[in-house]
């Protein structure tokens, strides 16, 4: 791969990333659109990182259809799927990792401590693997997104980094690879994260600016839910982290909550239409 995309830097080529860790959905096949639109060469990479899952989550569980997944990376016009094997990219003797510091530690840093680690990590491994000119990620996981992009900064990558919409479905969940774990009861509950989502901006809209009051109202409508458990909900700036205590500019309200056993995550913008304050 890494010779690869030499050869393709030296034809001159643009090459374009997506990450992924497999199980394709339509949120997945969204980033690689854009990709596509902007770069010549679109590489996408299908690899359940180990280093980012605790032990006791859901790395042997976690859903795998490669045959599946190869027929829609073609029918977005992918042009080389990379698939390391964990040999291959954490060979023996291993010791070197990314770690973020401040933006890892709250929200899903909280409760998942080694999770950023293994994603800056990982995604460092690709890019130099990859070198692509510019990589796609979701804004669904958003705490990463800004992860990512401070990493490309701070250790100048020199790789465009593009945030690409959350892709839902009809009736707002947000698309992931865990919704394949839901059983029907639990789908329903799983719909409260959205829910909650739009009840705060809905909140924000009519003038409510206590941060407090908007969590304490999403956690309301989610424990309504049989089978719901609350992780995390913030109200935070959406790019040093920071937990807000007024909402008077624009900020981003994320939530994670357990459905059962399946930890699910969503964000949305809150009062994007409230200018930023003067300096
Ligand atoms: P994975 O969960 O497979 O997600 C791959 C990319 O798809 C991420 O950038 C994620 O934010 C994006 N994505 C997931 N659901 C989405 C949706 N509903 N709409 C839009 N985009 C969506 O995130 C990872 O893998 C891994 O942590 C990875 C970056 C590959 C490192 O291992």
């Amino acid at each position: 791969m890494q010779s690869r995309a030499h050869q393709l830097h030296r034809e001159g080529r643009r090459i374009a990333f997506v990450p992924t860790m497999g199980f394709l959905h339509t949120g997945h096949l969204s980033l690689m659109r854009i990709a596509r639109e902007r770069g010549d060469i679109l590489v996408i990479s299908i690899f359940v990182n180990p280093t980012q899952f605790a032990p006791g989550e859901d790395f042997e569980a976690y859903p795998r259809d490669m045959p599946r997944d190869l027929g829609l990376a073609e029918s977005v016009g992918t042009d080389i799927v990379f698939t390391p094997d964990n040999e291959m990219m954490y060979a023996e003797g291993f010791q070197t990792y990314v770690s973020p510091e401040n933006l890892s530690r709250g929200m899903c840093g909280k409760s998942r401590p080694i999770f950023f680690r293994g994603v800056a990590t990982v995604v460092t491994k690709l890019f130099n693997i990859v070198r692509p000119d510019i990589a796609v990620f979701g804004e669904k996981d958003y705490q990463q997104l800004v992860i990512i992009r401070r990493m490309v900064r701070d250790l100048d990558f020199g790789i465009e980094i593009v945030g690409g919409p959350t892709v839902r479905e009809n009736d707002g969940l947000a698309m992931s690879s865990r919704n394949a774990y839901l059983r029907p009861d639990q789908r329903a509950a799983a719909l409260s994260l959205y829910q909650a989502l739009q009840l705060s901006r809905t909140l924000v809209k009519a003038g409510e600016r206590q941060a407090d009051k908007i969590i304490a109202a999403a956690k309301r409508h989610i424990a309504s839910f049989d089978g719901t458990a609350i992780d995390y909900v913030v109200i935070v700036d959406p790019e040093t982290l920071d937990d807000m205590t007024v909402v008077d500019r624009p900020a981003r309200m994320a939530l994670a909550v357990k459905v059962g056993a399946t930890r699910l995550i969503d964000n949305m913008a809150l009062g994007e239409d409230l200018a930023d304050r003067p300096a």
